[in-house]
């Protein structure tokens, strides 16, 4: 199902951005792959209504990953029981990455580069319940140093079937210098497929990292966001005119966001306004200024309609 014998392309997990809304529309620009935003193992335990709809994904998205953040085995074994009843699941992924202190502080995402004991059970205890064809992890280089090649040694070992490498250590948050040297290294040490992370923006970096690393794929968070056909160019699928396009696509995005989250989802689709109205349009700071203001779905729609 994941053809890694070409660049596999795949749309970061983004929390806050990438549910399925936003998701669907990437796919429908030649995305490979998505993944959905962080899910807490243990609120899927406890069977949040909020977290089983975030689970839901688009029909577009074969294949689809779910990212679990925790790290006790009992209760990594009860989410992955739980997702295992969602046939439309094919990859449980793990996330080795995440900087937020309310994370961190409970052993989950990067902190469990600190302890590579229990993030190496963590993927086992996935593997050894998944039904689904595949268990991946989602790592950074390190927390505070860089321990890439033995974080990424510990995946492979306990039955990562491929790895998402964010090029920085945590302390290195969002902004320090992706070190790309270190992805290939970890592309060179394992036999397990390797997708680079970080600061890809362009068709031209999307070349680079993979030339660069010899990694399986890419995978791009932020350079999405408002600009969700990165893909289509980078893929080489079709010739777009970003002007002609966006108000094509900020409608239909703003759509599903109503169908997804009904009327709040007018509120939670601002953000995403202010991104897609950056980039010479006149009246764009107008615009943010009524949109903010503005949380009813049918009078924002006519705001996008005549901005766009
Ligand atoms: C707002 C935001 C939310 C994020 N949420 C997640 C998440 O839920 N899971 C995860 O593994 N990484 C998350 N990340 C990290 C991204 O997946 C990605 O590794 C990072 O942004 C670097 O890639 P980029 O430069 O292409 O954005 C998040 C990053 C940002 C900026």
């Amino acid at each position: 199902m994941l053809d890694f014998t070409k660049p596999l392309y795949v749309l970061a997990p983004l929390a806050g951005y990438t549910d399925l809304p936003f998701r669907s529309l990437v796919k429908q620009f030649g995305v490979d792959l998505t993944v959905s935003e962080m899910i807490s193992a243990n609120a899927l335990v406890h069977n949040s209504q909020k977290t089983l709809h975030m689970l839901k994904k688009s029909p577009l998205e074969i294949p689809y990953a779910v990212q679990i953040a925790g790290s006790n085995p009992d209760v990594i074994r009860d989410a992955t029981l739980i997702l295992n009843d969602f046939d439309y699941i094919d990859i449980i992924d793990l996330n080795c990455g995440c900087p937020a202190p309310k994370i961190v502080n409970n052993l989950s995402g990067s902190s469990l580069l600190t302890d590579l004991n229990a993030m190496g059970k963590a993927i086992e205890t996935i593997k050894k319940y998944s039904n689904k064809p595949y268990t991946s992890a989602k790592i950074r280089l390190g927390f505070n140093e860089k321990n890439h090649l033995e974080i990424a040694k510990v995946c492979e070992q306990s039955g990562s079937d491929y790895i998402a490498v964010h090029g920085r250590t945590r302390s290195g948050r969002f902004k320090a210098p992706v070190d790309y040297d270190a992805i290939a290294e970890i592309k060179a040490s394992v036999s397990i497929p390797v997708i680079a992370n970080g600061d890809i923006d362009s068709v031209e970096k999307s070349n680079w990292v993979l030339e660069h690393t010899k990694c399986d794929g890419i995978m791009i968070g932020r350079a999405a966001v408002g600009k969700p056909w990165i893909f289509s160019q980078i893929k080489g699928l079709e010739d777009i005119d970003e002007k002609e396009l966006i108000k094509k696509a900020v409608i239909e995005h703003f759509n599903q966001m109503i169908t997804h989250y009904e009327d709040y989802g007018a509120i939670m689709f601002r953000k995403h306004l202010h991104t897609y109205s950056k980039g010479g349009y006149m009246g764009a700071s107008a615009f943010r200024d009524k949109i903010n203001r503005e949380d009813d779905p049918k009078a924002m729609l006519e705001l996008i309609k005549s901005f766009f």
